[in-house]
């Protein structure tokens, strides 16, 4: 195999140059510093050079031998998508709640019943590992082929300590066998298990004291997510699961303000959140209080979209100086997808962002949101070689022309890993 990887002549090179220190906020967003006929050389993993074509083949114009050359004239280069918040690691599914919601059950009731998370949970608990490690790997093939190269993966199907600890561990085997990065987080705190309803404290004790030091001490995330939801965990038993993680070096991530307003943004910011996710209902003041503390705002309009809800006002948090992400909060329950461009998509149709900030969003900002930005999401001399090259010629079109997979080459850690819109060979697993 070569060892090196040339990406030559695209007709737009979106580097996002110059934001690793701290995420894009306001007119940032839309700075992409497209670079046009821009090529990329990458060599062992990591990337080397970027520039214009010109520039690079002046340089390395007599190794072109040496290299695996990819012609990507015409088309968009852009770094490989980055989805900062999942739940991949699940089994089974639950289209049946999908009929129930389209004729009327809330996402809330459902699991009040004892289906929704619980469901999955169930399901999850049952699976071998090796059942839950197969399925999970196929959607990450198929999050490679929509583009994206790093995927945040969160626990919480479990419940109990084994199932959590499988989860975890899944992640973990995946991060090491797939192409893409999967970064961990533990959400043990994602539903009340039906034998605490009564004394959700003795949960919350559970998770502080027993849970959350096993994970730290097992090195198996870096990441601590709450579901703070009325009806699920209390902002105040949020802040003591979230706190608990700090003292285990866990750095807290908080579901907020998904479905009812409840104080889940200003939480973010007073326990020093890296990022406060869903926000659909958030206030003013919580958007304003993440902005002074640079919170990332994980956007997800896909969940919104699934549930028939609202989105996100994400203009008006990009307006007020909050760094805003995107995700697919790919999970079976509210947004069974890997489609971060048609998240994109969303992104400008239900919360008015533009086309270069969706791009910002899912790119430089999400790898901030999972403390990634020192090696992912920009295209520049010493990052990780992870760059996708879309079937379109401009950034605008990857948002305008939706519901198309426009993902023509992926190239991860400057190895290539989608081609012609498939991935190579040995990747697929079945
Ligand atoms: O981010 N809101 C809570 N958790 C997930 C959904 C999980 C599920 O329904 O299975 C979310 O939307
Ligand atoms: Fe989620």
């Amino acid at each position: 195999m070569k060892k090196a990887v040339f990406i030559r002549n695209a007709a737009q090179l979106v580097t996002l140059k110059g934001s690793s220190h701290a995420p894009r906020v306001k007119a940032e967003m839309s700075d992409l510093g497209i670079i046009e006929k821009g090529s990329v050389w990458i060599e062992d993993g990591i990337i080397q050079d970027v520039g214009p074509d010109a520039e690079l083949m002046a340089v390395y114009g007599s190794r072109l031998a040496d290299a695996e050359v990819i012609d990507a004239s015409g088309k968009l280069v852009t770094p490989g998508l980055v989805d900062p918040h999942t739940h991949l690691v699940f089994a089974g599914s639950r289209e049946s709640e999908f009929t129930m919601r389209l004729q009327g059950a809330t996402y809330m009731d459902i699991m009040n019943a004892g289906g929704g998370i619980h469901a999955t949970t169930g399901a999850t608990q049952a699976a071998s590992f090796d059942e839950l490690y197969q399925q999970s790997y196929s959607r990450l093939n198929q999050f490679l082929c929509h583009g994206v190269t790093t995927v945040e993966a969160k626990s919480g199907y479990g419940m109990e300590w084994e199932t959590e600890l499988k989860q975890l561990e899944v992640a973990k085997e995946l991060n090491q066998s797939h192409p893409i990065d999967v970064v961990s987080t533990f959400m043990g705190a994602h539903a009340i298990p039906t034998e605490y309803k009564q004394r959700p404290d003795d949960f919350v004790q559970l998770l502080v004291e027993e849970m959350i030091p096993k994970v730290a001490h097992l090195g198996l995330a870096e990441f601590n997510d709450v579901f703070c939801e009325k009806g699920v965990f209390t902002p105040e038993q949020s802040k003591v699961i979230l706190e608990a993680g700090k003292r285990h070096g866990l750095i807290p991530k908080i579901h907020a303000d998904e479905i009812e307003p409840y104080e889940g943004a200003e939480l973010a910011a007073e326990v020093g959140a890296i990022s406060a996710d869903h926000l659909l209902k958030a206030s003013e003041k919580g958007i304003t209080a993440m902005a002074e503390k640079g919170v990332v705002a994980v956007l997800l309009p896909g969940t919104a979209y699934f549930l028939m809800a609202e989105s996100a006002n994400g203009r008006k948090m990009i307006d007020l100086g909050v760094p805003v992400a995107l995700s697919t909060d790919c999970n079976p329950g509210s947004s069974p997808t890997v489609s971060l461009p048609f998240i994109m998509n969303l992104g400008c149709l239900k919360m008015g962002m533009t086309p270069a900030e969706v791009i910002t969003a899912a790119t430089i900002n999400a790898a901030h949101a999972i403390n990634r930005a020192s090696k992912i999401g920009s295209l520049e001399v010493g990052k990780q070689g992870d760059v996708t090259i879309f079937n379109v010629d401009n950034y605008m079109k990857l948002q305008y022309s939706y519901g198309v997979n426009h993902t023509d080459t992926v190239v991860k850690n400057g190895l290539i890993a989608v081609r012609g819109g498939n991935l190579i060979g040995e990747l697929s697993l079945s």
